[in-house]
């Protein structure tokens, strides 16, 4: 089943609980959570302090993409905080094998995330570790923007590839998710939805999540 995971960046962070409590009622699945440092990308948002309001807001699984510098000095904060999934980026890791089994033995799900620039070939020898690959469908740093059309073409890359390694983890897409981007994503291959400003920027936020969870059952 299609996952729908609303991203906070968008929502009203001074009413974060019943934000999150709307989204929940419109069938929202994982709870994304992105943060910047002002480096990695031109913006900054907020770190695990955050991430444990959220953890303690929901019964839904925490998915905290980490668009920052140096992320290994900071993996054990972010779990201790909630993260369910742990997302970085390629561009940023050098040495992200040792990375993502640093992950995992303190008990979280790594997931690796590419720009819009970066190959999906980039993660041949990654891939099959993760349990979660984050394709960026905009350029990292801001919620609002428009879909790059491209990153169809690399959901079916990764599709393939998933097959050719004989692995399992899911494929995210992150950026101008909305009423119409959202179905050529999923029948591209794309199993987790992240949806910020087109949930938390409507005037309803429940009938927003749900009229795209719709979306995602009709034709799964
Ligand atoms: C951008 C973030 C996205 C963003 C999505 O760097 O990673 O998660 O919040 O927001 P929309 O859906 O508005 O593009
Ligand atoms: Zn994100």
């Amino acid at each position: 089943m299609a996952i729908l995971a609303p991203s906070i960046l968008a929502a009203d962070l001074s009413n974060l609980a019943q934000q999150i409590r709307l989204t929940e009622m419109g069938g929202a699945d994982w709870i994304h959570c992105d943060v910047m440092d002002g480096q990695f990308v031109p913006n900054l948002t907020f770190g695990p302090i955050i991430v444990d309001a959220v953890k303690r807001s929901t019964h839904l699984p925490v998915d905290v993409h980490l668009m920052i510098r140096n992320p290994d000095k900071l993996l054990e904060n972010f779990i201790k905080a909630g993260a369910n999934y742990l997302t970085v980026h390629y561009e940023e890791v050098v040495h992200l094998n040792r990375t993502v089994n640093k992950i995992k033995e303190l008990g979280c799900k790594p997931g690796v995330s590419i720009n819009p620039s970066t190959p999906v070939q980039s993660l041949e020898d990654i891939a099959e570790y993760v349990d979660l690959v984050l394709l960026m469908s905009v350029n990292p740093g801001f919620g609002g923007q428009s879909f790059i059309p491209n990153v169809i073409k690399k959901i079916k890359e990764l599709v393939i590839l998933r097959k050719k390694l004989n692995a399992n983890f899911l494929i995210e897409i992150d950026g101008g998710i909305d009423n119409k981007t959202i179905l050529p994503a999923l029948k591209a291959g794309v199993d987790v939805f992240v949806t910020g400003s087109s949930v938390f920027n409507s005037d309803n936020v429940t009938a927003a999540t749900a009229e795209l969870k719709n979306i995602l059952k009709a034709n799964s």
